[in-house]
């Protein structure tokens, strides 16, 4: 499994502590492609690279962290075949998975605990899409 992760300045803290989290817990390959510094980016382009990673299939699903995770995820939206969903809590985490088939996790890292940000990204990588009735209309999603 490779998870595309990225970041802007305001997620730096974050996203390396979901890092080590992902690569500790479960083995997995992490993609880093966030800024490493608190200088000042562009969070739109970090949304749209993940997500291309996740849409061309070379990251099987990906993490973005912006201040409020809402910007990141409106950009990374952008992108064909891609399902972001900004979560802060568990519920919606879990409930993404199961019902959106969301492929990239939004989290706020001025909104959100790093505590809560584990939390969340832990049920977000261990829940698996319901199907069924679902799958119909996360197509019509794509139109
Ligand atoms: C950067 O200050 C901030 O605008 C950005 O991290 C994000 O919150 C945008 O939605």
């Amino acid at each position: 499994m490779k998870i595309a992760i990225g970041n802007d300045h305001a997620g730096v803290e974050m996203k390396n502590m979901l890092v080590k989290f992902i690569e500790d817990k479960f083995g997995y390959e992490v993609i880093n492609i966030g800024t490493d510094t608190e200088d000042s980016v562009d969070y739109p382009l970090y949304g749209r690279k993940v997500a291309q990673l996740v849409a061309s299939k070379e990251a099987d699903k990906g993490i973005v962290i912006c201040g409020t995770g809402i910007g990141i995820s409106i950009a990374a939206n952008k992108v064909k075949g891609v399902r972001a969903a900004l979560c802060k809590d568990v519920y919606t985490a879990e409930m993404t998975r199961k019902h959106n088939d969301a492929n990239v996790l939004a989290l706020g890292a001025r909104t959100t605990s790093l505590d809560e940000a584990i939390d969340i990204a832990n049920v977000w990588l261990t829940t698996d899409f319901e199907g069924g009735r679902h799958q119909r209309r996360v197509e019509m999603i794509e139109g």
